[in-house]
């Protein structure tokens, strides 16, 4: 059976997942099994600002640049993640008003130009909107909406890749993900309609089986957000399994049922030019600290178990690239 990159690249898709250069550094089945299923890999936080900027005065590479390595060496394309985020270290969270633009340009500059070649998509901004509009961050609060202007030129000045707005919570027909999906489609075009050089939207996609998901209603917003001209790219797909039953057998089947059923509706979208997990084994996931499950048993939200060996999610993910129409 081909891997997933390679089912995928038979549709002209992407497939890969986030990863931190430490995970692959003590890990070798995990690296090995990215080299074998991912064509791109996203810095799951090596690139933050938090890795980054430890400090004002100081950048520090040295993770980014492992990941980068390991990314060259293998052939992957690798996302930045993420040059204007609001989860910032303390001292970024207490800048004044009269310096934030000249910080925030300082740092996408230096990051930007750093990765330069190495880095083939940048998360340019990640999870601006709210379901009222913007989100309010630091950077809404001091420079007002044309931060997010301002972000997308800055990184058009800086380096060469491809330009993506990385967004979350927009999948299901819940009130705060309508509306959210509506401040997305809004913001979006704005940018477009006023030039401002975004080129793709990063859908988060983590996953919920318990919510209700409208096919007709979320294919008419990848449709809305193609017809504006821009890729799109599921960029961090998971389940949370906190309300799945523990019956392990039981639990990984709706696990892979709700990948197949979301990732059917997206893939058929001709904008959408791939798909990632956020993560690719239970062993290191986000989901085991922001959403445990209340009778303390391990998490199962990726397409791998914690021994690194494919679990139905993995064969729903394969079927779904598979049905995919090719670009
Ligand atoms: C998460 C990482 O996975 C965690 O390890 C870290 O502690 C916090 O950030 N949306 C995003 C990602 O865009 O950056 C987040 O990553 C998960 C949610």
């Amino acid at each position: 059976m081909p891997s997933l990159k390679e089912i995928a690249a038979t549709k002209g898709l992407l497939f890969g997942t986030a990863v931190n250069s430490g995970h692959v550094a003590k890990n070798s089945k995990l690296a090995e099994t990215i080299r074998r299923e991912c064509s791109c890999i996203t810095a799951e936080s090596d690139m933050k600002w938090t890795a980054i900027r430890p400090e004002a005065a100081k950048f520090e590479f040295t993770r980014g640049d492992k990941l980068a390595q390991f990314a060259s060496d293998n052939g992957l394309l690798l996302r930045g993640h993420a040059l204007v985020w609001h989860d910032l270290p303390a001292w970024a969270e207490a800048i004044s008003a009269e310096d934030a633009e000249t910080i925030l340009v300082e740092h996408m500059k230096a990051v930007a130009s750093r990765y330069e070649g190495k880095v083939g998509h940048w998360d340019v901004i990640n999870e601006v909107a709210s379901p009222n509009g913007l989100r309010d961050t630091i950077w809404l609060r001091h420079l007002g909406e044309k931060y997010i202007d301002l972000a997308f030129q800055v990184a058009k000045e800086s380096c060469t890749a491809t330009r993506f707005y990385n967004e979350n919570r927009m999948e299901y027909d819940t009130w705060e993900m309508e509306n959210k999906r509506k401040s997305v489609l809004k913001l979006l075009e704005r940018l477009v309609s006023s030039g401002v050089p975004i080129e793709g939207l990063g859908i988060q996609a983590h996953l919920f089986p318990e919510l209700a998901f409208s096919e007709s209603k979320y294919s008419a917003f990848l449709k809305d957000v193609g017809a504006l001209g821009l890729k799109i790219l599921i960029t961090e797909c998971d389940v949370t399994d906190k309300e799945l039953p523990a019956d392990v057998a039981e639990r990984d089947q709706k696990i892979a049922d709700t990948f197949k059923q979301y990732l059917d509706v997206a893939l058929a979208e001709p904008a959408v030019i791939g798909v990632l997990t956020w993560g690719l084994t239970d062993a290191y996931t986000w989901i085991k600290s922001v959403r445990p499950r209340t009778d303390g048993l391990p998490v199962r939200p990726l397409p791998f178990d914690d021994q690194i060996n494919p679990k139905p999610a993995y064969q729903a993910i394969y079927d779904a690239i598979a049905n995919a129409p090719a670009r």
